[in-house]
C-alpha cells in the first residue's frame, strides 16, 4: 500500500497558478522581445514560467527563489532536463533573504512573500532595472464576496484580502509602475488549477480507501472542494499585470 502523495504537491499541474500552456507561452515570448539580460522569479514555485521565459530569451540568466524545497528540486530538475542549468539558479529560501535586481521581475501567486499586495508592489519596484518589466500576478476579487462565501474560503480571508481590479492597477501605478497589459485568467483555467491540485490526492484515495491516512485525506479534500466551489468560485479572478518602470529615473 502506497503512502498518499504530498496533499497539492501540484504533481499534475504545469503552474502551481491558474495559468494555461497558451497563456504562459504568450506572456513568455511577449516578455522574452523586451530581451532581458537578467530574470528574477519571486516565489517561482517550480519554475515553469521562467524556464518558459529562458527559453524564449535565449541570451538571458535567471534566478528563481522559493522557499518550499521540493518545488525548488522540482525545477532544477527541470531546467537541466531542458539543457538551462546553466542559465538559471534556483534558491530554496525567503525571498527577502534572497532579493537582487533584475531587468524582469516575475511575481505571480506569491505577494505574500512580502506581506500584502501594495505591500509585494512597494518592495518588487526598487529591484526592476531602469527600462526593465515585471510580471505580476494575483488573486483578486471579481465581486465582492458575501460573508457567507468568506466563511467558506481559507480561514482569516477577509475582504482585504484581495483587491478588485481597477484598484490591483491604481496600486501598482501609485508603487512607480506604469500598466502595459492587464488579463485576467478564465474560469476554465481557474477550473483546471483548482481540479488539477487535488487529482493526484483523489485517485490515491480511490485506491487506497483503506489506509490509515485515507479518512484524514477525504476530509481535506472536502474542504478544499467546498472552499472552492462554495467559497472563491464565483468571486475571486487572478489578474496578470505586465509593468513598466522608466528607462530614465524621471518620476512618472
Ligand atoms: C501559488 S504558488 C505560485 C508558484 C509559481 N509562481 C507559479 O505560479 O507556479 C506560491 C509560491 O510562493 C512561495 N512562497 C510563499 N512565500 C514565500 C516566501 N516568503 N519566500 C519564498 N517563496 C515563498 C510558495 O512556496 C509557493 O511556491
Amino acid at each position: 500500500m502506497t503512502n498518499p502523495p504530498g496533499f497539492g504537491s501540484g504533481s499534475r499541474l504545469t503552474f502551481m497558478s491558474p495559468l494555461s500552456d497558451r497563456r504562459a507561452d504568450r506572456l513568455a515570448a511577449e516578455l522574452a522581445a523586451h530581451e532581458p539580460a537578467t530574470v528574477f522569479d519571486i516565489g517561482c514555485g517550480w519554475g515553469e514560467l521562467l524556464l518558459r521565459v529562458l527559453d524564449a530569451a535565449p541570451r538571458a540568466r535567471g534566478i528563481g527563489v522559493d522557499a518550499f524545497g521540493p518545488d525548488v528540486e522540482r525545477a532544477r530538475g527541470n531546467a537541466a532536463d531542458r539543457g538551462l542549468a546553466d542559465r538559471v539558479t534556483f534558491l530554496e529560501g525567503q525571498a527577502k533573504d534572497h532579493l537582487s535586481a533584475a531587468d524582469l521581475v516575475i511575481n505571480s501567486g506569491a505577494y505574500q512573500a512580502f506581506g500584502s499586495i501594495p505591500d509585494a508592489l512597494r518592495a518588487i519596484r526598487p529591484l526592476v532595472n531602469p527600462g526593465g518589466r515585471v510580471l505580476f500576478a494575483c488573486e483578486i476579487w471579481d465581486r465582492t464576496p458575501t460573508a457567507e462565501e468568506l466563511a467558506e474560503m481559507w480561514p482569516g480571508t477577509t475582504t482585504d484580502t484581495c483587491l478588485h481590479l481597477p484598484d490591483l492597477v491604481d496600486q501598482a501605478v501609485a508603487a512607480g509602475f506604469r500598466p502595459l497589459n492587464v488579463e485576467m485568467s478564465t474560469r476554465g483555467e481557474w477550473d483546471w488549477f483548482e481540479a488539477g491540485f487535488a487529482a493526484s490526492s483523489e485517485e490515491w484515495l480511490l485506491a487506497n480507501g483503506d489506509h490509515d491516512e485515507a479518512d484524514a485525506l477525504r476530509a481535506r479534500l472536502d474542504a478544499q472542494r467546498r472552499r472552492w466551489l462554495r467559497g472563491s468560485r464565483d468571486t475571486m479572478g487572478y489578474a496578470y499585470l505586465t509593468l513598466g518602470v522608466p528607462t530614465h529615473p524621471t518620476a512618472i
